[in-house]
């Protein structure tokens, strides 16, 4: 079933020159990127992004990083396009994704974990709503 994910490299990605390299591996698979932009975070989107995460820990942190500078924001397509782009972006933590996955490849530690991506339909479709306002 064709569906859209909300992707995002996020700020190391950037700095570390990896977005063509890493763009190149959701094409590669089939997904079709239908939006793609490179912009700052602000601090509300940050905020509404991770609402889910306020009071934790690591949310300040988290929200410092994100804002820290450019980030890619792409809406990506294609047949269970959620599934597919965590699959290839691998486990959340870049100490244990496997080799081959984006975060094994390109990561270190959870606090640079060089992308997000949209765990459910549901979430693709209100981070969309939040990167990409009508
Ligand atoms: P994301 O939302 O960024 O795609 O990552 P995810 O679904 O794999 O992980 P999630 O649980 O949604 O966590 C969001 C981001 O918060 C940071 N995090 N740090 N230090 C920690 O324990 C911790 N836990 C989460 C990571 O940057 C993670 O991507
Ligand atoms: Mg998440």
């Amino acid at each position: 079933m064709s569906q859209k994910t909300y992707l995002m490299l996020k700020p190391d990605a950037v700095r570390n020159g990896h977005i063509g390299e890493i763009i190149a591996r959701f094409e590669r698979v089939g997904l079709t990127i239908e939006k793609l932009e490179l912009a700052n975070v602000t601090s509300e989107q940050a905020a509404q992004n991770y609402a889910e995460h306020e009071g934790k820990p690591f949310y300040n942190g988290l929200i410092e990083y994100i804002t820290s500078g450019p980030v890619v924001k792409m809406v990506v397509s294609g047949s269970d396009a959620v599934v597919i782009a965590r699959k290839l972006m691998g486990a959340t933590n870049p100490k244990d994704a496997a080799p081959g996955t984006i975060r094994g490849d390109f990561g270190l530690v959870m606090d640079e974990n060089v992308i997000h991506g949209s765990d459910s339909p549901e979430s693709a479709e209100r981070e969309i709503g939040i990167f990409f306002p009508a």
